[in-house]
């Protein structure tokens, strides 16, 4: 994925459209901003460093795992253009509200919000996808979105405070699994019922 798709995917999807008023004079600033509910719209540096992580192309099917205000989902749907789909997953109800009021202000016909399910994490039912970013830490590498991935795909997730790129080449091979640099960010919280989103 080249700098200037990423480029042309943040002027298309302007930050200040994803935040609550009050927060809107900040989106310059290069810090996490809040959206409620203790969530917060990810800092724009982060975002590009999981995007360039990511390398998505353009065609094809992405799962934004804890997609909050609906930016990285937005800026996805620009990535992978209108050949692509990209399907949001949020957990808290008000914020997958939130999200799909500002998608739906961001012409990205090509993306969806979806509540999460209790005990799933991630969206199988859309699987497999070809790139699954996740926007809040787990534990370890989560193995259900490992199971999602398609082959060659690609995970990126914060796991433990580091950054960490997951590559799948077939259903039946080792993942590899890649650690980067140092990331703070929110919890992947615990979808409910049977599944424990930061373990296997
Ligand atoms: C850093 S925030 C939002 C990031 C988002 N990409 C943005 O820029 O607005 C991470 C989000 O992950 C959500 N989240 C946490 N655990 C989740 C889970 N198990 N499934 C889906 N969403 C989850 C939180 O509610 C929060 O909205």
């Amino acid at each position: 994925m080249s700098d200037s798709a990423l480029d042309r995917a943040f002027a298309a999807a302007p930050r200040a459209w994803f935040l609550p008023p009050a927060e809107r004079r900040f989106a310059g600033l290069d810090r996490p901003l809040p959206i409620g509910h203790g969530q917060t719209n990810s800092q724009p540096t982060t975002v590009r460093h999981l995007l360039e992580h990511l390398d998505v192309r353009p065609g094809q099917r992405v799962l934004d795992v804890g997609c909050g205000s609906g930016w990285t989902t937005a800026l996805l749907a620009h990535l992978v253009g209108p050949e692509g789909v990209v399907v949001g997953v949020e957990i808290v109800p008000e914020l997958v509200e939130l999200g799909r009021a500002n998608l739906g202000r961001a012409d990205a016909p090509n993306a969806r919000i979806e509540a999460a399910e209790p005990g799933v994490l991630g969206h199988p039912g859309g699987a497999p996808y070809d790139r699954i970013l996740v926007s809040a830490e787990a534990h370890d590498v989560p193995a259900s979105l490992v199971e999602q991935l398609g082959e060659d795909g690609v995970l990126v997730v914060p796991v433990a405070g580091r950054l960490t790129v997951v590559r799948r080449s077939g259903p039946h091979a080792e993942p590899d699994v890649q650690w980067l640099g140092h990331y703070a960010f929110v919890p992947l919280l615990e979808p409910g019922g049977v599944e424990d989103p930061g373990g296997q």
